[in-house]
């Protein structure tokens, strides 16, 4: 049975969850499921904002037939290829043979790729071209690389309404309202909001900053997405927005210490939590991690979140322990910069992991080592705990004078 949601007149949400999926992109563990958004404007013309995944289409063709209520689909907008937006591309076509589909060179390519489809009855536009529908006006802004190459968004003036495909977004559900201010959204969806980010377009901050420059040009009272709720209250969306501007700028958004370990038998558990608390007892937040047991995605957003990380692990067959080096590369993957760090490595025999360690942070752009490595020889003992400790001073030392601007 349908279940469509109007937003205002004449603009509905026809999307759907899906809360089983447990890894979305076979990648990222999402508990909270996803939310798959799709929009249709009912002008002189009906407009259609992107489709949903296979999941949830059943679903979703339901509520476009009942949107429209008997009236023909004029436009199919494609803003992103990937297939959980466009994966019922060709059930709408099929569905509604008369559509027009609204999209760009890039996006008319992928659709012969992804689909048996003739490309017939495209409209390709380019960045700033516009479209009537009657009384609003449709304005194509293209978003390269946010999240893949062929993006584009749509801004109407008269709605001053932005559909901004996956910018925006968040993993996580949505319950009985579609709306941020009808749900709580600091409480419940930041983490996935900021995990989504920096794991899905985290890489791309230049290109996102980009997207942030073409809004700070338009009047935007709402933001419709292609995952999580809709953005219609002025303070959230400038909240947001101003959240994303940290983001993609590299910036921290909180003064803290996220200390990342991994051990095989504790003793550099042992070290992390004895240089975690005496940061803390300074009075600095800190977060503590075992780099194998929390998945690597929470952990990607958890660094970008502070301002400072340590990194403390095993010598492991000459190398780096494996679950840090995969934490490592992972964050060589997503751009990661601009933070404060420290290392502390242990070994039995050759204690070589922070050299190595070393070796891939000083390929990361606008990274500063606070201290020397400790280096503990198998367990802690006083000397090496007296070095943890003064590792520990420094660090938050650090970060309370960073705190002040000093
Ligand atoms: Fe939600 Fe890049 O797809």
């Amino acid at each position: 049975m349908h279940n469509v949601k109007e937003i205002s007149n004449d603009l509905y949400y026809l999307g759907g969850n899906d809360r089983r999926l447990a890894l979305f992109e076979s990648a990222f563990p999402i508990p909270r499921g996803v939310s798959y958004n799709s929009y249709l404007l009912k002008d002189e013309k009906t407009a259609l904002f992107d489709t949903v995944d296979a999941a949830v289409c059943d679903l979703f063709l339901e509520n476009l037939a009942e949107a429209l209520g008997g009236r023909k689909l004029d436009y199919l907008v494609v803003h992103h290829m990937e297939p959980d937006h466009s994966a019922s591309f060709l059930r709408v076509v099929e569905s509604y043979p008369e559509v027009t589909v609204v999209t760009n060179k890039k996006v008319a390519a992928m659709l012969g790729n992804f689909f048996p489809f003739d490309g017939s009855k495209v409209l390709v536009v380019n960045e700033g071209e516009t479209l009537s529908l009657g009384k609003r006006t449709l304005t194509f802004l293209f978003a390269p690389m946010v999240h893949w190459p062929e993006v584009m968004m749509t801004y109407i003036p008269e709605e001053k309404t932005l559909f901004s495909a996956d910018a925006f977004g968040t993993f996580g559900a949505l319950g009985g309202s579609i709306f941020a201010d009808e749900v709580h959204f600091e409480r419940d969806f930041l983490d996935d909001a900021r995990r989504y980010y920096f794991n899905i377009v985290g890489k791309y901050g230049v290109q996102v900053q980009n997207v942030l420059k073409k809004a700070a040009g338009a009047d935007i009272a709402r933001i419709c997405p292609l995952h999580g709720p809709v953005w219609r209250e002025p303070a959230g969306i400038a909240w947001l927005l101003g959240k994303y501007n940290v983001w993609s700028k590299y910036e921290p958004e909180e003064s803290g210490v996220a200390v990342f370990y991994t051990s095989v038998y504790g003793h550099t558990q042992n070290a992390a939590e004895i240089l975690a608390a005496e940061i803390a007892k300074r009075g600095v937040f800190t977060a503590v991690y075992d780099v194998s047991a929390h998945h690597v995605s929470e952990m990607l957003a958890e660094a970008f979140r502070y301002s400072h990380v340590v990194f403390a692990t095993t010598t492991y067959n000459n190398g780096i322990f494996i679950s840090m080096e995969n934490f490592l590369n992972d964050l060589k993957a997503h751009a990661y910069r601009n933070r404060k760090y420290a290392l502390v490595e242990n070994g039995s025999w050759s204690p070589l992991a922070g050299t190595y360690m070393q070796d891939i942070i000083k390929e990361w752009k606008d990274m500063t080592q606070i201290g020397e490595k400790v280096t503990v020889l198998s367990s802690v003992k006083e000397e090496t705990a007296a070095r943890l400790k003064a590792l520990g001073e420094a660090i938050a030392e650090d970060v309370k004078n960073q705190s002040k601007g000093g």
